[in-house]
């Protein structure tokens, strides 16, 4: 595999840890050189037009394409992209490996939010110490455009169930006590990320704007998690026993 390593940070202080454990989220400022974004987001592009959404053709929230790092070569750099990889784990502060990588494309004046939940509850997950996302814009993303927004320090809430992201009040049903907390808006440039624990609540708003909102998702995940039997479109068909490991060949350990 061709890793084109970036010019970029790939280490984090003890301050931005120390954020990212209170808080449930950090924001990194130009992880990606121009040059990478260019590269990616045209991949990106060429991925929304060749490439089925994995939600099917009628969900206006976004079009999410699984797997990229099994299908296309160019963005598979992004997906084992070692700066990444390095800031992950020092923010985990365990080994790591790849849960999956997606696409998450939202049209320009989509008109659909992607509502407040959790990810961890939709994962077929058990004994992970640590999971968290890397969630990086390929073009700026304002506000207008479909940015994330954070509610700090609810990675602590851990017993939610999942929600249905389509709607409005599910999260707040589900979790009442959540509703008054206060609530951080992240605006990204193109080439900047946030990571964001599995558990913090988080929403993005409706693409407003004339351009496509392109943002490229690497899930890392406690490389020691174990397979606790529940349906996903990563783990079916694989033949996993409940209880076993996530095999390397379809997770691989971070960084590569
Ligand atoms: C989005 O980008 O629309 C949502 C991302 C996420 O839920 O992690
Ligand atoms: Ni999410």
């Amino acid at each position: 595999m061709t890793i084109h390593a970036s010019q970029t940070t790939s280490t984090v202080g003890a301050d931005v840890v120390a954020s990212y454990r209170e808080n449930g989220f950090v924001h990194i400022p130009q992880v990606l050189t121009p040059e990478e974004v260019e590269r990616y987001r045209d991949a990106a592009r060429h991925a929304y037009e060749t490439k089925a959404a994995y939600n099917g053709p009628d969900d206006n929230t976004f079009k999410q394409i699984l797997q990229l790092w099994q299908t296309d070569e160019t963005l598979r750099d992004l997906t084992f992209h070692a700066g990444l990889a390095n800031i992950a784990t020092q923010l985990a502060g365990i080994p790591l490996m790849l849960w999956h990588d997606q696409l998450l494309i939202k049209k320009p004046h989509n008109g659909s939010a992607t509502e407040y939940h959790q990810d961890a509850p939709y994962w077929p997950h058990a004994n992970a110490r640590h999971r968290l996302s890397a969630w990086i814009a390929l073009v700026d993303v304002p506000v207008e455009r479909g940015c994330m927004t954070f509610i700090p320090g609810t990675h602590r809430w851990t017993d939610i169930r999942a929600v249905d992201l389509h709607d409005r009040t599910d999260f707040s049903d589900a979790a009442p006590d959540v509703t008054y907390l206060p609530r951080v808006t992240v605006p990204l440039r193109a080439g900047d990320c946030t990571f964001h624990n599995a558990y913090l609540a988080h929403t993005a708003n409706p693409n407003d704007t004339d351009d496509f909102r392109y943002a490229f998702v690497n899930i890392y995940v406690d490389a020691k998690l174990t397979y606790d039997g529940r349906p996903h479109p990563c783990t079916d068909g694989l033949g996993l026993e409940i209880g076993s490991p996530l095999p390397a060949e379809h997770f691989p350990r971070l960084p590569q």
